[in-house]
């Protein structure tokens, strides 16, 4: 066997070894963190055919080709990008796959900054930007145009969980011309591999679990074969390349995210299944619960869940969200997530156009860190508590 053969190996082998061979340092099992801009050639021929592995420090390090070569491994693309964080791992693959004259479909659920991003910046370079419902499926092919260039999809949506027809979608896009691009941050290549279910392009927040630990930011887009030359010219005409010391806690990261995210997918069912049966609950947006509307789709789809899910009081509006977040002792009131330790926001929906709701009072959004259940379930008693009076 290959010493790096890891490919059919179960996923947390594949997570303790893929990305860099310890005998290409000395033996040392982790890679060295480049610090670089300038690499020299040995000669002035080499330099004018710059036909050396490495050319300059924006293009690639062993440091970023470690990540790369990792998360290529995970999620079965040909090439990956290494960005300073999850929203750029969001507008790059957008900058480099669409011009002035095209037109871009966009799951109204996406994650907000995305919306943000299409809303100002593609509109004023000409993109025309249009929402569409994450239950869409199939019917996405009514909505194509001819210049319909890029499908943006994001399963499940952000804070409301709802679960999208991925290989329908991609289907329909593809028919029309499209390329599909997916945030998949949620799901991380362990749980749900886009390649594998159509879509071309896969984009990460790995600020979440893959670092893990609430203190990096970066991001990765990984793309099929036939959209890597297109996605890697984006990257390189932007200049837009991550710090070596926050790729190399990124790489650190993915060693332990699988057991990580085992004991988050855990946590986070035995409290979204806690949640349904509390008095002041209306219901639980967690795609892995049989009572979800989209659990048909996750269970056909994905492996797995994480432990990020949102949790709808029964009425109310914002004095009692605050009410609910202010009793908290436990969990923080911040965003992100994917780190180890809980947090939870009030879930504004005021962006929304076509994916609105309703709800029956706020809506809560819980990141499940790797604390004890019962701590966890005795802090959310203390807010719906607070939240009930
Ligand atoms: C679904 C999703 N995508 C992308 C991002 C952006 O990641 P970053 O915070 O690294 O910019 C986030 C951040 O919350 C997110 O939730």
């Amino acid at each position: 066997m290959a010493r790096r053969d890891f490919g059919k190996m179960g996923i947390n082998t594949q997570l303790a070894h893929a990305g860099n061979d310890p005998r290409d340092y000395f033996g040392f099992v982790n890679p060295p963190v480049v610090h670089a801009s300038t690499v020299l050639f040995p000669d002035a021929a080499t330099m004018a055919g710059r036909s050396q592995k490495y050319t300059y420090g924006t293009r690639a390090t062993p440091t970023t080709d470690a990540l790369a070569e990792a998360i290529d491994a995970l999620e079965g693309s040909a090439g990956t990008i290494i960005v300073p964080s999850g929203l750029a791992a969001v507008t790059i693959p957008l900058l480099a796959f669409l011009s002035a004259g095209d037109h871009v479909l966009i799951v109204d659920s996406v994650y907000f900054p995305t919306r943000n991003f299409a809303n100002t910046m593609l509109a004023r370079l000409g993109v025309e930007v249009e929402y569409y419902v994450p239950h869409v499926g199939a019917g996405i092919a009514a909505l194509m145009k001819p210049n319909t260039k890029v499908v943006f999809t994001e399963s499940p949506a952000s804070n409301t969980f709802e679960m999208q027809d991925i290989p329908a979608i991609a289907k329909a896009a593809h028919a029309g011309g499209a390329v599909v691009m997916m945030d998949n941050t949620w799901a991380t290549p362990l749980y749900f591999k886009p390649l594998d279910h159509g879509v071309d392009i896969s984009i990460h927040a790995a600020t979440k679990y893959p670092a893990g630990h609430s203190d990096v930011l970066l991001g990765t887009v990984s793309a099929n074969a036939e959209c890597w030359p297109k996605l890697h010219e984006g990257f390189i005409t932007l200049g837009c390349c991550a710090g070596p010391d926050d790729v190399y806690q990124v790489l650190r990261g993915l060693r332990t995210m699988g057991v990580r995210l085992e004991r988050h997918q855990e946590s986070a069912l035995d409290i979204a299944r806690w949640l349904e049966t509390q008095a002041g609950v209306a219901r639980v947006l967690h795609p892995a619960l049989e009572s979800h509307p989209g659990y048909a789709l996750w269970k056909r789809d994905f492996c797995g869940s994480s432990g990020i899910f949102s949790v709808v009081l029964a009425g109310g509006g914002v004095k009692q969200a605050h009410a609910f977040l202010d009793a908290l002792r436990i969990f923080g009131l911040g965003y992100s997530w994917g780190g180890y330790e809980s947090l939870a926001v009030h879930v504004s929906l005021a962006d929304r156009t076509v994916a609105k709701g309703p709800y029956e009072g706020p809506i809560i959004r819980l990141q499940i860190g790797l604390e004890n259940v019962e701590d966890l379930k005795a802090d959310i008693a203390r807010g719906l508590a607070a939240a009930a009076v």
